[in-house]
């Protein structure tokens, strides 16, 4: 049965955007365990525009499940998951003027800063994933670098708009995940998944865990965090 990893990150959105001291993604992370979901995600983006230092530090602390922190490949962050030890690092590209992440991180080009960068988090006993496009050349490379996991951006399928261009992202999803598996490698899924277009990417079996935050952030500002959790892991444990 797939595991779903809430991202709280836009709960910090919202505190950011007055500079105060809430809505507390701490808080959030509680309500989300408690309805259920199977870990907590966050990204410490290095212009610190949604999550803190502070909450990296407390819910290392609070969390009862599992923390996957998504950074990106630099030394500050490689510093700060060797002083938090995160349960999993999803390493990402990040750009200071995209809205969110766009693309996935091109496991090739960096190859071997990835190498000595994996290794060092994996010897902290970290579990380390790399974000990138369902494309068969980055999911070897993700293995040559010695990843434990890979996780797949479903950025594409879901901007897709009709049914052509859906199959379309799907089938190279189903690529990914064939690749992925016999080579051994973990796969997770995220990026843009709502309530409404995870149903097709749940029918591809091989998905370990699904990284969702804005969509489940949304629902929450409206029918409250356990609610719009527990409905969606409604959907991802069928
Ligand atoms: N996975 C990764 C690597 C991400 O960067 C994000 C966005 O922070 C997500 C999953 C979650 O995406 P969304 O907020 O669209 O559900």
């Amino acid at each position: 049965m797939a595991k779903l990893s809430v991202n709280v990150d836009h709960i910090a959105t919202i505190r950011q955007a007055r500079g105060v001291s809430e809505p507390d993604p701490v808080a959030a992370a509680v309500l989300a365990e408690l309805a259920g979901a199977d870990g907590i995600t966050i990204h410490l983006r290095e212009d610190r525009r949604h999550i803190q230092d502070r909450d990296v530090t407390i819910l290392r602390q609070t969390i009862k499940t599992r923390m996957n922190l998504e950074m990106a490949l630099t030394d500050e962050m490689v510093d700060i998951a060797l002083k938090t030890i995160p349960d999993i690092v999803t390493l990402v590209p990040e750009g200071r003027h995209e809205l969110t992440t766009e693309g996935g991180l091109d496991v090739i080009l960096l190859q071997n800063t990835l190498k000595q960068k994996v290794a060092l988090l994996q010897q902290a006993g970290i579990i380390v994933s790399l974000f990138i496009e369902p494309n068969i050349a980055q999911i070897k490379a993700s293995h040559k670098v010695g990843a434990d996991a890979i996780e797949i951006h479903t950025g594409m399928y879901c901007d897709a708009r009709i049914a052509g261009a859906q199959r379309e992202q799907l089938g190279r999803i189903e690529l990914a995940i064939s690749a992925a598996r016999k080579l051994g490698l973990r796969i997770n899924a995220g990026h843009g998944l709502d309530y409404r277009n995870i149903g097709p990417v749940l029918a591809l079996p091989g998905i370990e865990e699904f990284n969702i935050g804005h969509s489940i952030v949304s629902r929450a500002s409206l029918v409250g965090m356990e609610r719009a959790v527990r409905e969606m892991l409604e959907l991802v444990k069928g």
